[in-house]
């Protein structure tokens, strides 16, 4: 048996209709904090990452009707969007998915958001549940200890930026 793809559940994603009001709901009644927001234009989606140990919870609203994510809204409804694991490399574990049968959205890594490199394997041979692969680092990006850091460094920009849009 060879060692798992998958290392670490990076994030939970929900699809909610108003990121502020999910923002605001997770603060004051789990007293979780957002540490990173991103517009991620090409896929039409606002985040809002909200950090639970090494984890996140990715709140995700669309930016425009033709969004996947306003789809996904529009016929599930609020809730369960998809999960994100981390994988030391994204190219290599999409590979492993397809050669192993599992059906993909993305037939190549593509950049995600925080300066990840991601990529979605379809829901309908993963039992219902989107998931995508997610590296942490761009390629050029120097190796696994910088994987680490990033994510650190992902916690102090969103710092930063909580000040100026943060939920207090
Ligand atoms: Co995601």
């Amino acid at each position: 048996m060879t060692a798992p793809l998958v290392t670490e559940i990076d994030h939970v994603a929900i699809a909610v209709r108003d990121l502020d009001a999910a923002i605001a709901w997770y603060a004051g009644v789990l007293g979780a904090e957002v540490v990173h927001r991103e517009l991620v234009e090409p896929d039409g989606v606002e985040e809002a990452l909200v950090a639970v140990a090494e984890s996140y919870i990715q709140l995700l609203s669309p930016t425009r009707e033709s969004s996947p994510v306003a789809r996904f809204l529009a016929t599930r409804g609020e809730g369960l969007h998809h999960v994100g694991y981390r994988v030391a490399d994204c190219a290599q574990a999409l590979d492993a998915v397809k050669r192993a049968g599992g059906a993909v959205v993305d037939e190549a890594p593509r950049p995600g958001s925080r300066g990840t490199m991601v990529a979605f394997v379809h829901p309908k041979t993963s039992f219902g549940t989107l998931i995508e692969l997610v590296q942490e680092g761009r390629p050029g990006d120097a190796g696994d200890g910088a994987a680490r850091d990033s994510g650190d460094g992902a916690a102090r920009d969103a710092g930063d930026e909580k000040a100026g849009t943060g939920p207090h």
